[in-house]
């Protein structure tokens, strides 16, 4: 009888060997990857598995299916641009032990069906935070200082020097900054906030302790932080508990002139109460990364003067993505190693 069994060798790559009643024959773990990765990890992936490559696009649902089958995969590498519903993973073969995201987020994967069928999941966090809070920045910047408008100025051939109260911004030292989440994200921008002067202000499930405070004012509940705060940025968790969190009430509770950014996910944001806020001038601007709908975002959000919008690219960095790619490898050798993933999803 035959049956596959694990090891790794000195480098840590898993290899699979099939007991047969010839002896054991080597066999070299087999991966699908349904979205192209950096070149580094794409190299390991070539080194280690053994993979039909995604010809510079992305698999749906269907193809990744029929690619496992096709080749008897024995682990997923998917992205959040797959959604990994019950439906999915009700259709995937036995053989497939592991399903890494290489995203710290996994709104795009049903929890629950994957347990259930007795699937290993993974996410990728820690490595993006950093870069995360940087793009955030990014965002609080852009969004206060017009960058949108002065580039756009640029770009059409500026001619016409303006009056010292024309095209002004607002300061972000001195401002007092609401962080809503936390986490690993949300204290990496708190950190970046202090070093340009801002006051913090957070919420989220539960008071973090002094060290990790450092000093910002912690609000149990959303809406009593939201008159206090000049600036709002999200970091909490996507999915039903937080749907529209930010919708016309919650807009209408911040100051008027606040400057809203997200760098989460766009489920969380009532987009038609936002573009109000806009239009109105309730809302000074928005540092947008995510969308209710990606990638067909919003048109009416690119034609506002007052919105700063980048596709999605919070962890978009040379370092940050072969990172976020080489911690779903290291999950997936770990699971098919037979040992236990490094960011299981669960415990
Ligand atoms: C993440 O890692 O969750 C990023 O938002 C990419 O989906």
């Amino acid at each position: 009888m035959a049956h596959d069994r694990p090891f790794r060798n000195r480098a840590g790559t898993v290899i699979m060997v099939l007991t047969t009643l010839e002896g054991p024959a080597r066999m070299t773990p087999r991966l699908i990857v349904s979205r192209q990765m950096p070149a580094p990890v794409a190299d390991r992936i070539r080194a280690e598995f053994d993979c039909p490559w995604p010809e510079g696009r992305d698999m749906d649902a269907d193809e990744m299916l029929n690619q496992v089958r096709a080749t008897r995969a024995d682990a997923l590498l998917i992205t959040s641009h797959l959604k990994f519903g019950a439906d999915v993973i009700a259709r995937l073969p036995d053989h497939v032990r592991i399903a890494a995201t290489c995203s710290v987020g996994f709104e795009h994967i049903d929890v629950a069906a994957a347990r259930a069928r007795g699937l290993k999941v993974t996410n990728t966090p820690d490595v993006l935070t950093d870069c995360t809070a940087d793009l955030t920045l990014l965002l609080i910047l852009g969004a206060c200082r017009r960058a949108h408008e002065y580039d756009t100025i640029m770009r059409s051939g500026w001619r016409r020097g303006y009056g010292l109260g024309e095209m002004l911004g607002v300061q972000v030292a001195g401002k007092r900054i609401g962080i809503v989440g936390f986490g690993r994200i949300g204290q990496a921008v708190a950190q970046r906030a202090r070093g340009f002067g801002m006051r913090i202000l957070y919420t989220g499930p539960r008071r973090a302790p002094p060290a990790i405070e450092q000093g910002a004012t912690f609000f149990a509940d959303l809406r009593e932080m939201l008159p206090q705060c000049d600036i709002l940025t999200l970091h909490a968790r996507g999915g039903p508990a937080t749907a529209d969190l930010m919708n016309a009430d919650t807009f209408a509770l911040l100051p008027r002139g606040a400057v809203f950014v997200n760098a989460s996910r766009g489920g969380l944001v009532d987009e038609e109460a936002l573009i109000a806020a806009l239009q109105s001038g309730h809302l000074f601007a928005a540092g947008l990364d995510v969308y209710k709908n990606e990638p067909a975002f919003d048109l009416r959000l690119a034609a506002l003067p007052n919105t700063f919008l980048l596709p999605h690219m919070g962890s978009a960095t040379i370092e940050t993505r072969t990172a976020m790619g080489m911690r779903a490898l290291d999950n997936i050798a770990a699971v098919l190693g037979g040992g236990k993933p490094i960011d299981p999803l669960w415990t």
